[in-house]
């Protein structure tokens, strides 16, 4: 079972779009997947229109208890329009309480919670934040981290800082030995502008600055407009012509990042 963690520190920079793109890509190829809002503003849990059944079966219940072994399989609710192979753990708004745990161990729980979970991969889509309980359970889950970007300052930003965090909970495994750490796969540049001649310069010189780190994949996915509709009425927006574009980046860089 792959464990991927889409992070950026910075907001509004293709996270959730991305996170919601490869799983949805990797269900209809036949793999099994579950994708976990750990965000508290829920946008992932919003898209997919997933309600739990009760207020509490949410990913707060597993970020909440040490023993939640099996409880991702418990909480992951089926999206039947996206794929039947697809299962989305939900988030809520008081998630956010737990951003203030720091009990002994609170970091291993969501890793605790796929114990026995019947998924070959996992996606994490993951808070903007800069280190803290939430992202310190992510990247424990995680076995490989994906850093998503828009071409922008904010979008640059989020990924150095976010790398950052990343290097550091690195050392901090190797200092005490630890037999396994995540990987870094890389950068997913998304809502790019495709025309090339009406590219702004910042879109340039973000491209650029990404393309140092070593990291950025290709290709890069453009922007359309659709990716946003979809949103309001919690459809894919791959079934629509006007978002074939976007899938198919999607499904090249799933070819280079899923096991
Ligand atoms: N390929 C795309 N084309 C057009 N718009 C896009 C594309 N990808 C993402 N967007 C839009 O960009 C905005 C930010 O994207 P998204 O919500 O995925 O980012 P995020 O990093 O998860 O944000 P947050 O920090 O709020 O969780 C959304 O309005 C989304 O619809
Ligand atoms: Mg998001």
């Amino acid at each position: 079972m792959q464990v991927l963690a889409i992070y950026s520190e910075s907001g509004g920079v293709t996270k959730t779009s991305t996170a919601v793109s490869l799983a949805v890509v990797a269900a209809r190829k036949g793999r099994r997947v579950t994708l976990i809002d750990l965000d508290p503003r829920s946008a992932t849990t919003k898209w997919a229109r997933v309600e739990p059944e009760q207020d509490h079966l949410h990913v707060g219940a597993i970020l909440a208890h040490d023993d939640c072994e099996g409880y991702a399989e418990e909480l992951g609710i089926v999206v039947p329009g996206w794929s039947e192979n697809l299962r989305v753990v939900p988030a809520a708004r008081n998630v956010s309480n737990r951003e203030a745990e720091y009990s002994d161990g609170a970091e291993f729980r969501l890793k605790t919670s796929l114990v026995g979970l019947e998924s070959d991969l996992v996606i994490i889509d993951c808070p903007n934040r800069q280190g803290g309980p939430l992202i310190k359970g992510a990247l424990t889950a995680a076995d490989s981290i994906i850093y998503a970007s828009k071409l922008s300052g904010d979008g640059v930003d989020g990924v150095i800082g976010a790398r950052q965090t990343v290097t550091q909970f690195k050392k901090n495994l190797a200092r005490i030995g630890a037999p396994s750490s995540p990987d870094e796969l890389g950068i997913i540049a998304a809502a790019i502008t495709d025309n090339l001649v009406a590219q702004p310069v910042v879109e340039r010189v973000a491209a650029e600055d990404l393309g140092e780190t070593g990291l950025l994949l290709t290709p890069m996915v453009p922007k359309r407009t659709i990716v946003e509709q979809v949103r309001l009425t919690g459809e894919w927006y791959g079934d629509y012509p006007s978002g074939q574009k976007v899938l198919d980046a999607y499904i090249q860089l799933s070819e280079r990042v899923i096991r």
